[in-house]
């Protein structure tokens, strides 16, 4: 999905004068001719456009409007004109201000005067609302594609960590043991609602549009449910005024971006955080890292550094459609015209952003002594000896209080809550703390501990991993 806004011929004023110029007196002003085009951007709809218009024609012989040889005359020069485009030979010209009718005038040039009937019953608005449904629908598909893939790599990569040993952080302080897979899971758990965000937003963007024409429908009476069957929408937009002028999907569909990338932007952040001298827990592949001008030791984390501003555009997109629809009276106003840039950067941002992560997970290495000792060094541990003293009946206030005077003074011995003595973890000769206290404060024995469902246990870990890579493979052999 690269951006295109191939540039665009102008032809002269006299060449094109009569299109929709019926009513005027005079050609159009040459600033608001470039003011008002869209063909720089929309061009990347002619794929949809020419499988709706074929759509149209086909639904117009079906009813009796046009005769099977217009229809076939119509469908043939269409793909003609598809082949044109693909294989660059389409001229792209800004006067006939965008994609739609820049292909319905090629079609006349084409095939002559049958061309000119592809337009009947339908317009523009309920033209380019189908357009852009087709092109998010197929967007969402592919996006969801490469989603897919990514869960896929981080559950793989969550089963490789089950347990690996990290400090989990909490206002990033070391807080409790945890594991790296654990960790990677819970990733795995926003993608996860975010991919199933999408599939929502594509059932409310895989509705009809077509037929509404401009606006209160048309006499020919259009064949709806036929024209829904040809293009594969799921459902008919029932109201015509609503058809031509509903935004709601591109705005669903932003918000998923803007929700899913402020997802990958906490990830990305925790990466570049991880690979830093400081914590040293990840080493990213050097081909996803880029050096310094000036200084020959460094080692950048482009790539998340990267992700993680695309947010920013992510979010602007959705702000700017809700504001582009905001107040506007029914029903098609130019305004929309303004959805597709906003629109087609959320779909090529997140799209990308999924790619680079799918190449970035699954080659990421796990710094195993640097994460436990980071895990060690935080008394990280200091909640299991609590719980150990709930466990010997003491209530949970009080051992708060006698772990907090352990961890006062483990921290001006410099030593880890482990290597304190039992009267020294006590806090006198005499106290509820025993010699199996050992076992709860090694990491293992943390982690081990919280052994149920949703906990950081390693075989937790391994399950919910497991389970997550089984309903995906599930997903993948549906047909
Ligand atoms: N380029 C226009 C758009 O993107 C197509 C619809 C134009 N309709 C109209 N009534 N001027 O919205």
């Amino acid at each position: 999905m690269s951006k295109n806004s191939t540039p665009v011929n102008q032809t002269s004023p006299k060449e094109t004068e009569g299109l929709l110029r019926g009513r005027f007196a005079e050609a159009t002003d040459e600033f608001v001719e470039r003011f008002t085009a869209s063909v720089g951007f929309d061009q990347r709809l002619y794929n949809e456009d020419i499988a709706g218009s074929i759509a149209h024609a086909q639904m117009l012989k079906k009813i009796g409007v046009i005769t099977p040889d217009e229809s076939d005359a119509i469908v043939t020069g269409l793909q003609e004109i598809l082949v044109e485009i693909k294989s660059n030979k389409f001229i792209w010209r800004i006067e006939l201000e965008d994609v739609h009718m820049n292909i319905e005038q090629r079609l006349i040039e084409l095939i002559g005067s049958t061309g000119k009937k592809l337009h009947t019953g339908r317009s523009r608005n309920d033209q380019v609302a189908t357009d852009i449904r087709l092109h998010l629908r197929n967007s969402i598909d592919l996006i969801a594609e490469e989603g897919g893939r990514l869960l896929n790599n981080l559950a793989k990569l969550a089963l490789d960590h089950s347990d690996t040993l990290m400090p989990g952080f909490t206002h990033l302080q070391a807080a409790q043991p945890i594991t790296f897979g654990h960790h990677l899971m819970a990733w795995f758990a926003m993608l996860d609602r975010d991919l199933e965000r999408l599939q929502d937003c594509r059932k409310r963007t895989n509705q009809l549009p077509l037929g509404a024409a401009a606006l209160a429908g048309t006499p020919y009476c259009p064949d709806r449910i036929y024209l829904a069957e040809l293009l594969g929408f799921e459902g008919i937009c029932a109201n015509s005024l609503d058809a031509v002028s509903d935004r709601d999907f591109a705005i669903e569909f932003c918000s998923v971006a803007a929700l899913t990338l402020t997802h990958l932007s906490r990830w990305c952040e925790e990466m570049v955080l991880w690979s830093s001298q400081q914590f040293s827990f990840i080493t990213m592949p050097d081909r996803f890292c880029t050096g310094s001008s000036i200084m020959p030791q460094k080692k950048n984390p482009d790539v998340p550094e990267l992700i993680r501003g695309k947010t920013g555009r992510a979010n602007g997109n959705l702000l700017s459609l809700l504001t582009l629809m905001k107040s506007q009276p029914l029903a098609y106003n130019k305004d929309n015209q303004e959805d597709k840039e906003p629109l087609f950067d959320s779909i090529d941002t997140l799209h990308d952003c999924l790619i680079a992560l799918n190449g970035l997970i699954p080659n990421i290495a796990a710094n195993h002594e640097h994460m436990r000792q980071a895990a060690l060094a935080g008394y990280t541990t200091a909640t299991d000896l609590a719980d150990y003293l709930v466990r010997k009946n003491v209530p949970f206030r009080d051992a708060y209080e006698l772990v907090g005077g352990a961890v006062q003074r483990a921290v001006e011995l410099n030593q880890p809550l482990d290597a304190l003595s039992l009267e020294q973890l006590n806090g006198a000769e005499d106290g509820p703390i025993e010699e199996d206290v050992y076992d709860v404060l090694s990491l293992d024995g943390s982690i081990a501990a919280r052994d149920h469902l949703g906990g950081t246990a390693p075989a937790q870990v391994r399950a919910q991993a497991e389970a997550a890579l089984s309903r995906l493979n599930a997903n993948n052999a549906q047909p």
